[in-house]
């Protein structure tokens, strides 16, 4: 297993062109078994899930070809899906248990074939992550659902001896902590081949079922209201393909305006999604940093120039805020832990609330063990700013988290080994490498070189 050893202090700038959203391509991917002709999907970004993505379509018979950007400056690559054998339905533990997003090819793989077995994620490192509203939803548009060996199995009721079609119906996603974002991404594919109109009430809002969305529309889909908490689905009888660019990923555009503002550094982000991240800018802005973008252009694909200047006695000049995650437009979860590292520096008490997923606190440990002063309650942590952090070996089994690590690394005196860094790999395409064109100093170190380094009597 790969590792990080960061060697902090170093003041960032340079530029930097934000990939292709992860959380955006994962259902944009399993959206291709919708149809059997050919989705082509641009600006993939080059990391972990969605290799796992690629092999799970595999295995429920699509054709993948795949063409990876040329270099670190193109925000990704380019996807052809192809639905080619429909009898392969069974997505199995295997590959979920790797990725909890693949229950996003539920919904589709239901709509058009009929039937889909898709084994139940279990929990994960940031919760228990139940999905119970992906199917109360399923089964509002009349999927028969059962559970059996670990597995969903989910039917579409034969109507006089022929293949049925889900039917529209209103439903409701709404739950204790607010709408489900791939919930609503299951039940809003399944609907655009479903007899009637859908409406699917207290939806989530986030940019990537807007982009869910335009993806269907393009396929042939007549859905309305996407990005509003009322999405509208009139269904159709097939879809057909289509060709479409992914949206930039604020989350990674968001840890590296963290990243800029824990080092004090000045960072000049293309391809940056700043209509979506106002909460996670407004927070940040609160804390000093600096943003200029020209507000002219397309706000999600703007140019963001974001900087932070040192305080004048040698400290950071952090100012501290109060955060709560929300679901979009709020400020996300999936920032929280990275705004935290920052907040490890500012000039006084930070509290921050977490929402949405309410054990999502793994960096937490980790961080104090780099003399972070944290003191956590429930779902709210003090976070009691620190003139300086100290580097450690650390370890965290969460994307997020991992990611709050790094950034805390940069900034700590001396050397930070991030242990495990394959949870990085996931969610952020070479991230080491990324931040190294920028002048940090983040050495990837792997097993398999250690052995060769260390093995006794090895020959070069
Ligand atoms: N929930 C339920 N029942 C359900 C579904 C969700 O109770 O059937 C609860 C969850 O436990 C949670 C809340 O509802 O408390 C919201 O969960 P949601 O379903 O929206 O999460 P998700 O769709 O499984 C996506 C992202 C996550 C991100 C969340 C919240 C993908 C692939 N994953 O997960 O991203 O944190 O939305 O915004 O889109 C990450 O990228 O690191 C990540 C974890």
């Amino acid at each position: 297993m790969d590792r990080f050893e960061i060697r902090g202090g170093t003041r960032l700038a340079g530029r930097l062109t934000i990939k292709g959203s992860k959380n955006a391509a994962l259902p944009l991917l399993a959206a291709a078994l919708l149809t059997d002709e050919a989705v082509t999907l641009r600006d993939v970004p080059d990391i972990a899930d969605i290799g796992n993505m690629e092999r799970l379509l595999a295995e429920v018979g699509c054709s993948v070809a795949r063409q990876r950007a040329g270099d670190l400056e193109e925000a990704g690559g380019v996807f052809t899906v192809k639905a080619t054998d429909l009898s392969a339905c069974h997505a199995r533990y295997d590959i979920v248990r790797t990725m909890r997003a693949s229950i996003c090819v539920l919904g589709p793989m239901l709509a058009r074939r009929g039937y889909a077995k898709v084994s139940m994620p279990g929990g994960c490192s940031i919760g228990e992550r139940p999905v119970d509203m992906h199917l109360r939803g399923l089964e509002a548009l009349g999927a028969d659902i059962t559970l059996d060996a670990g597995d969903i199995i989910a039917r579409i009721p034969r109507a006089h001896g022929k293949a049925g079609r889900l039917r529209g119906a209103r439903v409701f996603l709404g739950g204790p902590f607010g709408s489900t974002v791939l919930g609503t991404a299951n039940v809003m594919s399944a609907a655009t081949l479903a007899e009637g109109t859908t409406v699917i009430e207290c939806a989530a809002c986030e940019p990537e079922i807007v982009n869910l969305a335009d993806l269907l529309n393009a396929m042939g889909a007549r859905i309305e209201g996407a990005g509003s908490p009322r999405i509208t689905v009139h269904g159709v009888a097939r879809l057909g393909g289509a060709d479409l660019r992914v949206i930039p990923d604020r989350i990674e555009a968001g840890t590296y305006m963290c990243a800029a503002a824990i080092t004090g550094g000045d960072l000049t982000l293309d391809n940056c999604p700043v209509d979506a991240l106002m909460a996670h800018m407004d927070l940040l802005r609160h804390a000093g940093v600096t943003f200029v973008f020209d507000a002219s252009g397309d706000p999600m694909r703007a140019t963001c120039r974001v900087s932070m200047e040192r305080g004048p006695l040698g400290g950071r000049g952090l100012r501290p805020v109060q955060a709560t995650t929300q679901p979009h437009p709020g400020f996300p979860t999936d920032l929280q832990a990275q705004l935290m590292a920052v907040l490890c520096l500012a000039e006084g008490n930070s509290v921050i609330t977490e929402r949405i997923f309410t054990e999502r606190f793994l960096h937490v440990a980790e961080l104090s063990r780099m003399g972070a002063q944290l003191f956590r309650q429930g779902p709210t942590v003090i976070v009691s700013g620190v003139r300086s952090l100290r580097g450690a070996p650390v370890m965290a089994s969460d994307l997020r988290a991992s990611a709050c690590l790094v950034l805390a690394g940069l900034a700590a005196e001396g050397v930070t080994t991030v242990n495990r860094v394959y949870h990085l790999d996931r969610g952020y395409e070479r991230m080491d490498e990324r931040l190294c064109s920028l002048g940090a100093q983040i050495e990837r170190i792997s097993d398999r070189e250690e052995a060769t380094l260390g093995a006794p009597g090895g020959v070069a």
